[in-house]
């Protein structure tokens, strides 16, 4: 299995994690027989992490502590948040075209649940063939690989759960809740704060799942003016609306938990994500405009029924129910006349 881009958690990144786990002193003799690695190669990744600006206090006879992290997301900064195991499906790239693409093209032979994470992505990508802004040291960009032994039409609810297990995540890190504007925009205060895609492949002569890549951008720290011009008005970040900039391992370890959670209860426990959905849904109650395949229609957004689907009214009084597409709010963006 492939850890990082060298093919191996370094150990440096092993270190970090134990540091950062303690919050008191660990002798270099607990971080040697740990790691099984010699004492020099924990002085080594002392002073390669010294020099990324980790603040590591060493004292005689008792060892290293960890003062201070700069905002980096590596592999150490993201699993020191995780327990057991989990961290050995976790890869932290610092660069990427897409984490979306990157987990497609390796995905054979990478188990269920596997993560892969960017600090910056230099072709992100969207739904409906739009790009998602990816700046470095901004965000959390988050792909996870699943295998879901079932058809297609029973998977597709998973990017709604999936909604909830974010805003989950979002609410412990910073303490905010975000709303969720269907079909699956985390927003606050009425503008996005992350954006989900996903991609699915199906086996042709069965017609069954072969496997399901889910990517979730989270807009973490970002200042108003790192938006481009074009999304300004529609995207916002966790600093933005909190005023609070939030630690990117430990959002970047809470979604991890919190889309494993996701997981483990899809797709039994559904009444409990279909009702946090419908409680987070920000778009029942509203006029919308609906947008499908480049037409668009006016409707009344009345409920979200037991898919996940939008029951909207239509301005002769009918009422439809719309599985996928988009649906704008009145008032907010898109929907702003
Ligand atoms: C959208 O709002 O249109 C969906 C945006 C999805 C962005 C995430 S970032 C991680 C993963 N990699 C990508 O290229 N896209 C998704």
């Amino acid at each position: 299995m492939r850890y990082n881009e060298h093919g191996d958690i370094m150990t440096k990144e092993k270190v970090l994690q134990i540091l950062k786990q303690n919050i008191d002193y660990v002798s270099g003799e607990e971080i040697s027989g740990k790691l099984n690695i010699s004492r020099a190669a924990v002085n080594s990744a002392v002073k390669a992490l010294r020099n990324e600006g980790y603040e590591i206090a060493s004292v005689t006879n008792r060892g290293y502590k960890l003062n201070g992290s700069p905002d980096i997301l590596s592999w150490g900064s993201v699993c020191a948040n995780l327990t057991g195991d989990r961290g050995e499906r976790v890869l932290v790239l610092s660069e990427t075209e897409s984490t979306n693409t990157w987990l497609k093209n390796e995905e054979a032979g990478l188990p269920d649940g596997f993560v892969v994470i960017a600090d910056s992505q230099t072709k992100g990508r969207g739904r409906m063939g739009r790009s998602f802004s990816s700046p470095k040291g901004k965000g959390v960009y988050l792909s996870i690989l699943l295998r879901p032994s079932c058809l297609p039409s029973d998977a597709a609810n998973l990017t709604a759960w999936t909604a909830v297990a974010i805003c989950d995540a979002v609410e412990k890190v910073s303490g905010a809740r975000p709303q969720i504007k269907w079909i699956n925009d985390p927003v606050m205060n009425g503008k996005k704060i992350s954006g989900i895609l996903t991609e699915m492949s199906i086996e042709g002569e069965s017609g069954r799942i072969q496997y399901v890549v889910i990517g979730i951008g989270v807009n973490a720290n970002n200042e108003s003016d790192d938006f481009p011009d074009d999304i300004k008005d529609v995207a916002t970040s966790i600093y933005v609306q909190t005023g609070n900039k939030v630690d990117r391992g430990l959002l970047a370890a809470e979604m991890i938990k919190a889309l494993d959670k996701m997981y483990d209860s899809w797709p039994n426990e559904k009444e409990k994500y279909l009702s946090a959905y419908r409680k987070d849904c920000i778009t029942t109650g509203k006029d919308v405009k609906l947008i499908r395949n480049g037409e668009e229609r006016k409707a009344f957004a009345k409920e979200i029924d037991d898919d996940f689907a939008l029951v909207v009214r239509l301005p002769d009084g009918r009422e439809e129910t719309v599985f996928t597409g988009e649906a704008s709010v009145r008032g907010m963006y898109g929907y702003t006349d």
